[in-house]
């Protein structure tokens, strides 16, 4: 049976509105990564993190999901084989437009208890000191998988690429492992791979076929020719 692996990154969300983090005036331009994204700046100044992260989920919870989600939900329901998308985003664009996707990154919608590791639906707001609903330690934080963290269900994944016949990836700078070599794991598994993107990037090279353009008019025109 046919396998497809998507693999899906921010430019997915730009036409939606949502900020890339790497292009010009990306997010990494207005923010450092060291004090927003990894454990240590939550430690040091969790006010910072979560007001980042709260104007995230509220620019997120406005968005809607563009062509290229449609799309993506479109092979999920209509391929004649199985589809697995993956994604860096945490914008939850993928479930509004209706697929079904492993959040390797977490999700916005997410709170986790640095203490405990429990985790319950995140409030459009939080602030320092959320108290974790399990274990009652006042330290609630973004479901969010920060720089120096292990993304999560590596394990259900790399499964996923070590039978998957076809890997796409589609708006992704291929800048951030382990999600930038994926694609060499599905050469192993002797998949096609196919990158599509509105510019060349880092991890072009190790792809068979490239559609550039914007995700809105290339994955739908990619979407007809597999459905
Ligand atoms: P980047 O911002 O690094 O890359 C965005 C990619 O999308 C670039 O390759 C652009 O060329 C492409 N792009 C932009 N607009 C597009 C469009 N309309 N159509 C198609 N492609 C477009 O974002 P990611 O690769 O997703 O992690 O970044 C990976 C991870 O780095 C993120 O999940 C985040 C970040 O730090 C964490 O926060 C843990």
């Amino acid at each position: 049976m046919e396998k497809i692996v998507i693999l899906t990154g921010a430019g997915l969300s730009a036409e939606s509105g949502l900020g890339t983090f790497r292009d010009e005036g990306g997010l990494w331009a207005q923010h450092r990564i060291e004090d927003v994204a990894t454990p240590e700046g939550f430690a040091r100044n969790p006010q910072l993190v979560h007001d980042f992260y709260n104007a995230r989920r509220a620019q997120a919870a406005e968005a809607t999901p563009n062509d290229a989600h449609h799309a993506l939900a479109r092979l999920q329901r209509e391929f004649d084989g199985e589809v697995v998308i993956v994604t860096q985003n945490v914008d939850g664009l993928h479930e509004k437009a209706g697929s079904s996707v492993i959040h390797m990154h977490g999700a916005l919608t997410g709170a986790l208890c640095a203490s405990c590791d429990h985790r319950w639906p995140a409030p459009l707001e939080m602030a320092p000191g959320q108290i974790c609903p399990s274990c009652g330690a006042p330290q609630g934080r973004p479901d969010i998988v920060w720089f120096g963290e292990m993304p999560y269900f590596m394990d259900e994944i790399a499964e996923h690429l070590a039978g998957c016949t076809v890997f796409a990836a589609i708006g992704t700078s291929g800048q951030v492992y382990p999600a930038a070599g994926f694609v060499q794991e599905a050469r192993y598994a002797g998949a096609d791979t196919v990158e599509l993107n509105l510019n060349s990037t880092d991890v072009s090279r190790a792809f068979t076929r490239h559609l550039i353009g914007p995700a809105s008019e290339i994955v739908p025109q990619w979407v007809a020719e597999l459905v």
